[in-house]
């Protein structure tokens, strides 16, 4: 049994999912942001949430110690059955779970919501996150080649992507 607890988050918990993001933003390639994310940032992104958009805190002990959201794949009206999914866990509590109970939860939201597939957009040298997403299903689709620089690197991302709909 879990002893962690996975909802939506509310506006309380954004400060708490903004330092376990820019955690990464300094150290990380898993996000090609190198500025901290801002409070302003954060809550502009809280706004732009939804039930087709979720964003879900994983909370153990009142204490939120990961988050997952999907976010529009690209902004165009034909994209609109299409996600990008997200999920960061506080670094000191990694490999219990929770990474993969937060997207397995971000899976049936967005099927419940009628999206009809999520993407994964992955720097290829995450192997953690590669790793969770074929644990659940995703499919490696491809690799754009250094279409990204972080730490004075290029980088390439590999795309991976969930069918949902019933086939
Ligand atoms: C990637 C990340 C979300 C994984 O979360 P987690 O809670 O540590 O992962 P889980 O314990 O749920 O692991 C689920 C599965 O993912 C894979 N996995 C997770 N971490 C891994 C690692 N370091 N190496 C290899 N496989 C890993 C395994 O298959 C694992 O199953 P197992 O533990 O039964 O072997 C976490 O490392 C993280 O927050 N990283 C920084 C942010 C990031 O990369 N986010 C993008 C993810 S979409």
């Amino acid at each position: 049994m879990s002893d962690f607890t996975i909802r939506l988050a509310t506006a309380e918990d954004l400060e708490a999912i903004r330092a376990i993001y820019n955690y990464y933003v300094e150290r990380s390639t898993c996000t090609y942001q190198v500025e901290p994310d801002t409070a302003a940032e954060r809550a502009a992104w809280f706004r732009d949430r939804s039930a087709k958009y979720p964003a879900t805190v994983a909370e153990r002990d009142g204490a939120v110690i990961g988050w997952g959201a999907l976010s529009p794949w690209k902004s165009r009206c034909g994209y609109a059955w299409s996600a990008e999914a997200s999920v960061y866990i506080h670094h000191e509590h990694h490999r219990r779970g929770l990474g993969k109970a937060l997207l397995l939860d971000l899976i049936a939201r967005g099927r419940a919501a009628g999206l009809h597939t999520i993407i994964g957009a992955t720097s290829s040298d995450q192997t953690a996150s590669l790793a969770l997403q074929v644990s659940v299903g995703f499919e490696v689709i491809g690799t754009h080649r250094e279409v990204g620089r972080k730490f004075d690197r290029w980088l390439d991302v590999t795309y991976t992507q969930l069918m949902l709909a019933e086939r």
